[in-house]
C-alpha cells in the first residue's frame, strides 16, 4: 500500500483518501468516454453532469435556499477581495469590515483601494486572538464583511454578527467552508477557496443571494461580473474542470459521512483532543487564540523557544506528521485539521506532543 502521511497543511490541504482513489480509478476513462475528465469538453453532457451534480450536492449539504446562486470561479479567494466591492458596493457607498486576522485585513485593504471601506471592528491591537466585543456598524453600509475563520490566527465565528437591517452579511468562509452547518439565509454572500475543506486549489465557490447580483454595475469586464458569470452557469469561459470534478467527489464524500452535523461533531472531537493537549501541558504548549474564539479548523500554538519549535516541526515530519510549521506572522506551530483530517491523525499529533514534551519539557 502507498505510504500516506497525516497532512496538517493549511491549504492546499488533505483530501479524503476515498476521493483520491476514485479520481485515480476514473483517471483514464471517465464514465466510458475513453478520456480523463480533464480531457472532456466543458460543454459536453459529461461535464454538465459534473458541475450540476456538484452544485446540487452543495445545495443539499449547506441547505442553500432557491433564491441563491452558486458560482464556481477562478482567481482564488484573493480575487474575491476585489470583485466583491466592485460588484456589491455602489459608487460612493461604503462597506464595513470586521477584521479578526490577516485575511480580513487583506480583504479590507483591497476594498479600500477601490472605494470607501471602514472598520466596524478590529482585534489587531490585541494580536488577533479574540472576537470583537463591540461593533461600530454603519446602518448605510453596502455590506458587512467577516472572515468566518481566520486561517493564520485560528480565530473562528460560530455565531454570526448581526448587521443592521438591510445591510447584507458577507463572509470569506475559505477555511471553515462545509465544516459545520450554517444558516445560509443569514448571509447575502459567501465565498470560499476550495483548497481547504472542499477540494483542490483552482476553484473558488461563491454563494450569492439573487438581489446581490442585481447590484453589479453595467460596465464591469465580464470575468469580474458576478451577474454574468452566474447567468452562464459558471461556464462563460473554460472553467477549472478538474478542480470542480474533485470538489464534486468531496461533496459526495461529505454527504456519505452524514452531512455537516456529523462532520462538525468529528471536527469538534479532533479540535478538543488538540486543545486539551495544549491546555494540559502546564504551559509547555501555548495556544494563540483565546478559548472563547478558538477555531476548530486551524490551531496555532507556540513552544517555549523557537529552537524547540524547529525541532518539533522536524521530528514531527520524521514520523509522518506534515505541515505543522506555523505562518511566519504568528510563528510557532499550526495544526490545520480540516474535514479530511481523521481522528486518528489528530490523536497521532497529540501522542507526538506528549512524547515531545516528555523529552524536552
Ligand atoms: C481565510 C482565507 N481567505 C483568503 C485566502 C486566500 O485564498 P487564495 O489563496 O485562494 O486566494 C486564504 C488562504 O489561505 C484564507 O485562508
Amino acid at each position: 500500500m502507498t505510504k500516506r502521511v497525516f497532512n496538517f497543511n493549511p491549504g492546499p490541504a488533505a483530501i479524503p483518501l476515498e476521493v483520491l482513489e476514485q479520481a485515480q480509478a476514473e483517471m483514464l476513462d471517465f464514465k466510458g468516454t475513453g478520456m480523463s475528465v480533464m480531457e472532456v469538453s466543458h460543454r459536453s453532457k459529461e461535464f454538465e453532469g459534473v458541475i450540476q451534480t456538484a452544485e446540487a450536492d452543495l445545495r443539499e449539504l449547506l441547505g442553500i435556499p432557491s433564491n441563491y446562486k452558486v458560482i464556481f470561479l477562478q482567481g482564488g479567494a484573493s480575487l474575491q477581495f476585489a470583485m466583491l466591492p466592485m460588484n456589491l458596493r455602489a459608487a460612493g457607498a461604503s462597506a464595513d469590515y470586521i477584521v479578526t486576522g490577516s485575511w480580513g485585513k487583506t480583504a479590507f485593504k483591497e476594498a479600500q483601494k477601490l472605494g470607501t471601506a471602514r472598520l466596524a471592528a478590529s482585534t489587531e491591537k490585541e494580536g488577533f486572538k479574540s472576537l470583537p466585543e463591540k461593533l461600530d456598524l454603519d446602518p448605510k453600509a453596502a455590506y458587512l464583511h467577516i472572515t468566518s475563520n481566520e486561517t493564520i490566527h485560528g480565530v473562528e465565528f460560530f455565531t454570526e454578527p448581526t448587521p443592521p437591517d438591510n445591510v447584507p452579511l458577507v463572509s470569506d468562509s475559505s477555511s471553515d467552508f462545509i465544516s459545520h452547518p450554517i444558516d445560509v439565509s443569514k448571509y447575502g454572500f459567501i465565498y470560499a477557496g476550495a483548497q481547504k475543506n472542499a477540494g483542490p486549489s483552482g476553484v473558488t465557490i461563491v454563494i450569492a443571494r439573487d438581489d446581490m447580483l442585481e447590484r453589479t454595475p453595467a460596465n464591469l469586464p465580464v470575468m469580474l461580473d458576478y451577474k454574468a458569470l452566474a447567468a452562464s452557469g459558471s461556464l462563460h469561459n473554460t472553467p477549472p474542470s478538474f478542480s470542480i470534478y474533485i470538489v464534486g467527489l468531496v461533496l459526495k464524500w461529505a454527504k456519505k459521512l452524514g452531512g455537516l452535523t456529523a462532520i462538525e461533531k468529528i471536527n469538534r472531537a479532533k479540535a478538543e483532543l488538540i486543545y486539551k493537549a495544549i491546555d494540559n501541558s502546564g504551559g509547555f504548549y501555548n495556544g494563540h487564540a483565546l478559548p472563547t474564539a478558538r477555531s476548530i479548523m486551524n490551531i496555532p500554538f507556540r513552544l517555549p523557544s523557537e529552537e524547540l519549535e524547529e525541532t518539533f516541526a522536524k521530528e514531527a515530519k520524521g514520523v509522518g506528521l506534515i505541515g505543522l510549521k506555523g505562518h511566519r506572522s504568528v510563528g510557532g506551530m499550526r495544526a490545520s485539521i480540516y474535514n479530511a483530517m481523521t481522528i486518528e491523525g489528530a490523536q497521532a499529533l497529540v501522542d507526538f506532543m506528549a512524547e515531545f514534551q516528555k523529552k524536552n519539557g
